[in-house]
Order: C-alpha cells, then structure tokens, then sequence
C-alpha cells in the first residue's frame, strides 16, 4: 500500500437471529467467517476495487453451506429454493440485483453481470433467460440439512416464521428460528465502497415472496457509506435500512449516529434485523435488534466478530486509521 492509499476496511454477515447453540457451533461460524475475512481482506489490499472484493466475499459465503445463502439456501414453501442478491457499487452508485433466481451456484455474479447492463434488476423468469444466456451450469445449492428442515416443518404443516438462520444439527427448534441471509461490505485502497447481500430467503415463504436483500432497502451503497441488511425481510423494508443509514451519513450524520439513530427506530418499531456498515472514512460498524449477528471484520490492525455479542447495545463499531 502506498503512502497516498488508503487501507481498506471490511465487514462481513452471514445471518441475524438468536444465538447459536453450543461452543462447538459458536466456534465454526467464527471459523468460516474468519476464513472468508483473511481471503478478501488480503485481496483488497492488492488494490481490487471494492466491488470486486464484495463479489469475491459473497461468493466465498454462498458456498459455506452454513449459511442461508446459495450451497445451504432455505426451501421455500413448495419445497424450492429461491435465491436474490444484490450488488451496489458506491462510486457508481449503482444497484443490480436478482430475485428469486433457481438452480445457480452464486446469485450475486449474476447481480454482477447485471451491473452493465440497462435492465438492472430482473426477477424469476428473467433470471433463467439470463442463465442460459451467460450459459451459466444447471447447479442444485440444496443440502440434506435443509431439506430435513423442510420436512420436520411440513410435518409440524409450516408454523415455524422462518428457517434456522445457519444450518445447525440437530434441526433448531421453532422457539429458535432465525434470518439467514449474507452480505459483504468493504473500503477498497482508492477509498470506494461497495456492498452485495445475497439470500435463501426466509424459508418456508410462499411463492412469489420478494426478499429485502435486492432491494435498496437491504443492500445500499453511495460514496459516504455502504450498508448490508440481514433479518425479516418485511422488517428491513419497513424501515427501509440499508438506504436509510446511507443517506443519512450523507447529509451529515456520523455512521455512528446513523447507525444508533436508526436502530433505535427499528427496536421502537419491534422489527427483527439485522445490517453492517463502512463509511468512507474507515468507521466500521454492525447493528442489531434481533438477539445476534454474525458479523467479523478486518479494520487492517485486527480482525474481530460478533458472534457472541449478545448484549442490549444496538450498535457496535470499530476504526483504524485509513490513510497508509
Ligand atoms: N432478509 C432475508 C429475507 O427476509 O429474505
């Protein structure tokens, strides 16, 4: 890194929701978030703009079949999986995104092929057109975890609100349901940022059910902040989140004061979310009113997560210098 760069930031999620049973179950989701921070983060600092960082981190996380997001995704009420992603790119200020997309291996590349292109969001029929246009391989993200899921709830005829936030055995029980989703934001060494989310959905919804995560409501970044939403879907659009926290750091809030400001409407509000912010000078940050995030981040000093934060704090944040 060069004297006049700046040094990147990164946060990662992989899902807002009660806490994880166990030591055991605490210490993988710290492993596999841990892993996908050292990849990206030693990839932003050779100079890759944060767009791509964020593609790379999401892909990274859609494979994890731990988290709710494409490998793992949830089944919907049929019995399906329905996958959306979003990417924005702050320089640009540019959103593309997927909804309810089937059989692809990583939604947030084909969020990333729609960057360029005039008709920037497209929902399910389009998705399969876009698939075979890019000749994308027929890839099936189903896993036995989440299909046993989906059996148990059929049983039970659906009366969970939705899935297990990561994939947990033995199954979670409804008191422990949870709001899987993943997301990755970063500050790349030019001082840009982005941000990408990417989700299974809520699990057991009914067909035609449209995410937060390819909305601006979920995924949003400008040149002042980028933010990354995980937990109800219908919460998160309520409060229309992720956009709401960008704009407010841009006319004139610190991210500290967005963040607080804007949880503390979501909490007034009974909502159960989840989001994870950068702003353009280096604050990172993470929130929740749901009882966990799983968020890790690398502030370029250290790397931290908040698997175990389970305090009443809404928010939590991190900052390291950012000039080299
Ligand atoms: N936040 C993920 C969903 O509700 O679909």
């Amino acid at each position: 890194m060069s004297v006049n760069q700046v040094q990147p930031k990164l946060i990662i999620h992989g899902g807002a929701g009660s806490s994880i049973k166990g030591k055991e179950g605490v210490e993988a989701v710290r492993q596999s978030l841990h892993k996908v921070i050292e990849a990206v983060y030693s990839l932003l600092l050779t100079g890759v703009p944060a767009s791509e960082a964020v593609i790379v981190g999401c892909k990274l996380l859609e494979d994890e079949p731990r988290f709710n997001a494409g490998t793992g995704s949830v089944l919907q009420s049929d019995g399906q999986i329905r996958m959306s992603a979003a990417l924005m790119d702050g320089k640009l200020q540019r959103f593309s995104g997927v909804i309810n997309v089937s059989r692809v291996q990583n939604p947030i590349e084909l969020a990333n092929v729609l960057q360029d292109s005039a008709d920037r969001v497209l929902s399910d029929f389009g998705t399969a057109e876009l698939l075979r246009e890019i000749n994308a391989p027929v890839y099936n993200p189903m896993t036995d975890i989440r299909l046993q899921e989906w059996m148990q709830e059929r049983q039970e005829n659906f009366t969970k609100a939705m899935a297990g936030v990561v994939a947990e055995k033995p199954l979670v029980t409804s008191s422990e349901a949870g709001r899987g989703t993943i997301g990755v934001v970063a500050l790349d060494t030019q001082g840009n940022l982005a941000a990408g989310t990417s989700t299974g959905g809520k699990g057991f919804e009914r067909i035609g059910r449209v995410s937060d995560s390819a909305m601006p409501a979920g995924n949003y970044a400008a040149s002042k902040a980028a933010v990354s939403c995980t937990g109800i879907g219908e919460d998160i659009i309520d409060e229309c989140l992720a956009a709401r926290i960008v704009v407010r750091v841009t006319d004139g809030l610190s991210l500290a004061e967005a963040m607080q400001r804007s949880f503390a409407e979501a909490k007034e509000h009974q909502r159960d979310l989840g989001a994870i912010a950068i702003d353009e000078t280096g604050v990172i940050s993470w929130g929740k009113t749901s009882e966990v995030i799983l968020a890790a981040y690398h502030t370029g000093e250290q790397i931290g997560d908040t698997v175990e934060w389970t305090g009443e704090d809404l928010i939590g944040l991190a900052s390291a210098k950012i000039s080299g």
